[in-house]
């Protein structure tokens, strides 16, 4: 053969692979209005960066006929390409092929790559779209699974992991996903769940669809499971490409600095937070007064919303955001807001990203619905996590910072870098009612009105303790400043942490409150 024939025989040999499932598969792929796995590839990527390898593999089946069945790719693309210039790996399972599902030889491309991006330190995209384990090749595809999750969970906080869940992914399917760092959904199209439907209707008699069941609301609504939602494949790749511009690609890096700009906030920061602390407000509006262009890319926004995670630009530096949301439930902490807000703190470490905390809340959450769900282990994650952190960590407390909550929300004594207080700020161990309520008792019961002595007693105890002085006093604050001050003492305070070297005590690894 002239390599003119052979290279027209490589063509060949491309082409077929293109067909993925065949056309009627890949119809029906787009009347579900979900991309193929190669167009996903291809729009995410930076134009003309994608480079596709293991095409040719083939599956090893042999059981229920499968030697007679040719599987493109066996189900999976994988390669390398670049997002906003910065190389990452990528593979993308197709569900036109025996429905994106899981044998040995479709589990060893993903694995491949895996492996790749840990060698070149490099993020791992992995698009998933997939029944899980094939059921043909038995014991092989958990097998396949078990080398995936192995690997996920040595790449975690080494290289950057992010999911995206681009149709109905079962069983083994979501628990990768679940090890990575960011899980993506999109409406309609993403489903996530370890039994489905007709298991549970045998199962447990029950009816539910997959949309109830595992759908993109609910796992980023309910269960927590997802980080970022969009109503598209194209608004879910703009999310990527946003994130992927904020974190770094390797646990040896710092994130990627963006030219300064300054904030152009729609209100006065000092106007926001009302004095009367039980008065709500939006603390986005706040962290949308500090950072640049006043931009405020959210995690997990539609969970656990009494509190606020996410990244923003101070001077063109990543940081990383935790703040307490005053409109959500007063911004306590329970079961969900520990969790959500503790894995965002180790994330911000594990990749050198400076986290800023932001304190109005009245502590944790009562109600034996919240100690029965284990508060106490959950609301325990955020201790550890702040004091386990060695990145820069500056907090300002906003106004109130009652209790346990004071402490959690990484105070000084969990070894905050800087902590700021605004004037409004209250410090006590919890707000004056409460307080007066216990510490003069017997004098208010004693009174001839005891009502108005419980008010005197309130405004006493306001006067001495609800502000910011206290701790200042103490050194537990190093310095009130005002609103208007803030960006500007948190941008110092990066500078002057940029090459900050704290070293923990030599162990294995810790053991968190999980
Ligand atoms: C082999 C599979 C498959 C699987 C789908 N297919 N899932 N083949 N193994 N797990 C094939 C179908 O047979 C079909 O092939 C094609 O993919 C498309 O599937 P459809 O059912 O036609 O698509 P749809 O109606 O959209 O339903 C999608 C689905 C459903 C909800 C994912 O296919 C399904 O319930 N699949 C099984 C899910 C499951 O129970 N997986 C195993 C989980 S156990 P043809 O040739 O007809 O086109 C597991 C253990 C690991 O993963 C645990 C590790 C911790």
């Amino acid at each position: 053969m002239s390599l003119k024939d052979k290279i027209l025989e490589l063509q060949q040999r491309r082409e077929q692979v293109l067909q993925g499932g065949g056309t009627r598969a890949l119809e029906k792929q787009a009347a579900m209005g979900k991309m193929t796995a190669r167009e996903r590839v291809i729009t995410l990527l930076d134009k003309d960066t994608f480079h596709e390898y293991d095409l040719f593999v083939e599956h090893s089946a042999r059981d229920f006929n499968m030697d007679k069945k040719i599987l493109h790719g066996d189900g999976v693309i994988t390669g390398t390409g670049k997002i906003g210039g910065k190389p990452i790996c990528i593979y993308a399972q197709d569900f036109t092929v025996a429905g994106g599902s899981l044998g040995l030889m479709h589990a060893r491309k993903i694995t491949k790559i895996m492996d790749h991006a840990m060698k070149m330190r490099v993020p791992l995209i992995g698009i998933n779209d997939s029944g899980g384990a094939r059921v043909q090749e038995g014991v092989n595809s958990l097998a396949g699974y078990g080398e995936i999750f192995y690997r996920n969970t040595l790449a975690s906080g080494v290289i950057p992991q992010i999911s995206v869940i681009l149709g109905p992914c079962a069983g083994g399917a979501v628990y990768s996903p679940a090890l990575t760092d960011y899980v993506f959904v999109v409406n309609n199209i993403s489903k996530m769940f370890i039994t489905g439907p007709e298991v549970i209707k045998t199962v447990l008699g029950e009816e539910i669809s997959m949309e109830d069941l595992g759908g993109a609301k609910v796992h980023s609504e309910i269960t927590g499971n997802a980080h970022f939602y969009a109503e598209s494949e194209l608004e879910c790749f703009e999310q990527i490409k946003t994130l992927i511009s904020f974190i770094p690609w390797n646990n040896s890096r710092k994130a990627m600095a963006f030219p300064p700009e300054d904030p152009s906030p729609k209100l006065k920061i000092g106007d926001i937070a009302p004095s009367d602390p039980k008065m709500p407000y939006d603390v986005r509006d706040v962290i949308k007064n500090i950072t640049d262009s006043s931009y405020f890319f959210e995690i997990q926004e539609n969970w656990a919303a009494n509190i606020v995670i996410g990244f923003g630009r101070l001077n063109g530096e990543t940081v990383g955001f935790v703040a307490n949301q005053p409109l959500v439930l007063a911004g306590v902490l329970d079961v969900d807001s520990s969790d959500k807000a503790a894995r965002f703190i180790r994330y911000c470490d594990a990749f050198n990203i400076p986290i800023v905390t932001l304190v109005d809340l009245p502590g944790y959450l009562p109600g034996v619905d919240q100690e029965h769900a284990g508060v106490i282990r959950h609301g325990a994650k955020m201790l550890y996590a702040y004091s386990e952190a060695t990145v820069p960590k500056i907090t300002v407390i906003l106004r109130k910072a009652y209790g346990g909550g004071y402490i959690a929300m990484n105070s000084r004594h969990l070894r905050a870098d800087f902590v700021f207080a605004w004037p409004g700020a209250e410090i006590a161990v919890m707000g004056p009612e409460g307080a007066a309520n216990i510490i003069f008792r017997k004098e208010i019961a004693a009174a001839e009105n005891p009502e108005e002595m419980r008010q005197k007693k309130i405004e006493e105890y306001k006067t001495m303790f609800a502000n910011p002085y206290v701790a200042a006093a103490k050194g537990y604050v190093d310095t009130v400043i005002a609103p208007e001050e803030t960006r500007d003492f948190l941008i110092h305070a990066i500078e002057v942490s940029t090459d900050k070297n704290e070293v923990q005590p030599k162990k294995k690894h810790g053991i968190p409150p999980f």
